[in-house]
């Protein structure tokens, strides 16, 4: 079993520069290692982030990916990257001035009055049998440094909330919600987490665009529903849900 003790009875094992710490991680989960572990590093030289984009890492944000055998279908499984999510925003709203808002854009970006401050990508195998072997839940969180010349406003805790915080310092504050968060999960899914999910998500209610690969359909966002999936409200009144998607706002 790798790592040393960390907060909220993970493992820890920290790294310097790697290619990717999801890279690393799934190796790991494949050679058999426990749920638990978290692997720590300070630089990816091959970041990865969702819809196949890379994920710029230089020294100075946090990139971590934690281990879990949920014992669960790969469905939900993949709820746990909106738990990840919320137990994230929760940590930072300790952090930042009671006036800014730390937002959950779905399905996994955090916002930080509005522009992008962190992103996580689960990956996970099945079991052959139904189930779910392994996920591995990436975290890239803008400490120091946004990236430039992104799509979409990027910001850091540096430069958008003006603090100073450290990879520890975060950890520390996050993986005791997130064990809570967790047992939650495991005793109730994501259902017994939707509330708390919509009461920091961004943009509840308003008119959304949400990109299906080439396709783009639009409608309310209405919430989501027990699996964890978007519902869209069309202008004639009927709710449509969607399990994937890249949505915008206005
Ligand atoms: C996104 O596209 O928004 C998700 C970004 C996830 C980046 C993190 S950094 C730590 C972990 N290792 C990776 O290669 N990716 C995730």
């Amino acid at each position: 079993m790798r790592g040393e003790p960390a907060f909220g009875g993970f493992r820890l094992e920290r790294h310097g520069e790697i290619d990717s710490t999801n890279t690393l991680l799934r190796a790991y989960a494949e050679g058999g290692e426990p749920e638990g572990l978290i692997v720590l590093a300070v630089a990816q030289a091959r970041g990865r982030g969702r819809h196949g984009r890379s994920w710029n890492s230089p020294p100075g944000n946090l990139y971590a990916s934690l281990l879990l055998r949920p014992q669960s279908s790969l469905a939900a499984a993949a709820t746990l990257a909106l738990v990840a999510g919320l137990s994230v925003a929760e940590a930072l709203q300790e952090h930042v001035q009671p006036r800014q808002r730390v937002t959950l854009k779905w399905p996994n970006d955090l916002l930080l009055d509005g522009a992008k401050l962190a992103g996580i990508l689960l990956e996970g195998a099945d079991d052959g049998a139904g189930g779910c072997a392994w996920v591995v839940i990436g975290l890239g969180l803008n400490l120091a440094r946004a990236p430039a010349g992104t799509p979409y406003p990027a910001t850091s805790l540096a430069e958008g909330a003006g603090l100073a915080l450290t990879p520890d310092e975060v950890l520390a504050t996050w993986l005791p919600i997130f064990g809570r968060r967790l047992r939650q999960w495991r005793s109730r899914g994501f259902a017994g987490l939707r509330d708390a999910w919509l009461a920091q998500a961004q943009g509840l209610g308003s008119q959304a665009r949400l990109r299906l690969g080439e396709r783009l359909v639009h409608g309310r966002f209405a919430g989501l529903d027990a699996d964890g999936a978007l519902l869209l409200e069309g202008a004639s009144g009927g709710t449509t849900r969607y399990a994937a998607g890249e949505l915008f706002f206005a």
